[in-house]
């Protein structure tokens, strides 16, 4: 099995206890984060149809966020979501019975070309082993001056003490609670040895421009360990 279905058959796992597992381990705090970016976004795309693809949909926490924000602005949304979980996908679809899932991986997004305008994938990008590939496809789906939202946990880009804390909580608690709710110990030390062999966010910026897009936003939440960048096609 290739390391890309190791990683998918460690979500299948999960995905029956991962929205209760999130919910304890961040307290709740990443729905701001989710809002925040998600109402940016659509200020960006301003328009008041709008088709929306969101990779690496897991269980649909951001489906919900994007159809409540569009919601809120009278903005008519069409949202699929997407991911190579069956596990996960099982959970999103009983949550959106009325939304449409495809099957697929980042890399290959089974839409036509420059149909979607915009495209979100959270705590999803470093799972994805053949990024710039990915990026590429976003691209290539994304109308026009469509825009792509990443939210991703990422390395700092300079040592920092308060940095250093949330590390501790997230290297050092987090695994232990997670792995004890979800009883698999695996998968919740695989979060913060992911996160270690990630990018910064300006690496991960950087990624972007190589791939033609032009960076609107580029923020750090949670003293820089989170990231939401928002690119435009
Ligand atoms: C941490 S979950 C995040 C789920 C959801 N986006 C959220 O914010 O809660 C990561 C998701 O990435 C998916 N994933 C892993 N590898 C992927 C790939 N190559 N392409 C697309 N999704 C992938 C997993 O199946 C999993 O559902």
């Amino acid at each position: 099995m290739s390391k890309q279905e190791q990683i998918v058959r460690m979500f299948d796992s999960i995905a029956k206890k991962y929205d209760f597992v999130n919910r304890v381990l961040t307290f709740g705090i990443d729905k701001k984060w989710r809002e925040k970016a998600v109402k940016k976004t659509l200020e960006l795309i301003d328009k008041k149809d709008v088709k929306i693809l969101d990779v690496a949909c897991g269980t649909g926490d951001m489906i919900e966020i994007w159809k409540k924000e569009a919601n809120k602005k009278d903005i008519n949304i069409k949202i699929c979501g997407l991911d190579p979980s069956v596990g996960m996908l099982e959970v999103a679809k009983k949550r959106f019975p009325e939304v449409k899932f495809y099957k697929a991986y980042a890399t290959d997004i089974p839409c036509e070309s420059k149909t979607i305008d915009g495209i979100s994938i959270s705590f999803g990008i470093r799972n994805v082993l053949e990024i710039k590939k990915a990026i590429c496809e976003f691209k290539r789906v994304l109308k026009k001056d469509g825009i792509v939202l990443v939210l991703e946990f990422t390395k700092a880009e300079k040592p920092n003490k308060f940095r250093e804390c949330v590390d501790f909580y997230s290297n050092k608690i987090l695994p232990k609670i997670g792995g004890i709710l979800s009883k698999n110990k695996e998968a919740y030390e695989y979060l913060p040895n992911s996160i270690e062999n990630f990018y910064t966010p300006n690496e991960l910026a950087a990624l972007f421009i190589e791939c033609g897009f032009n960076i609107e936003k580029l923020e750090t939440f949670n003293f820089g360990q989170v990231t939401m960048l928002i690119a435009r096609s």
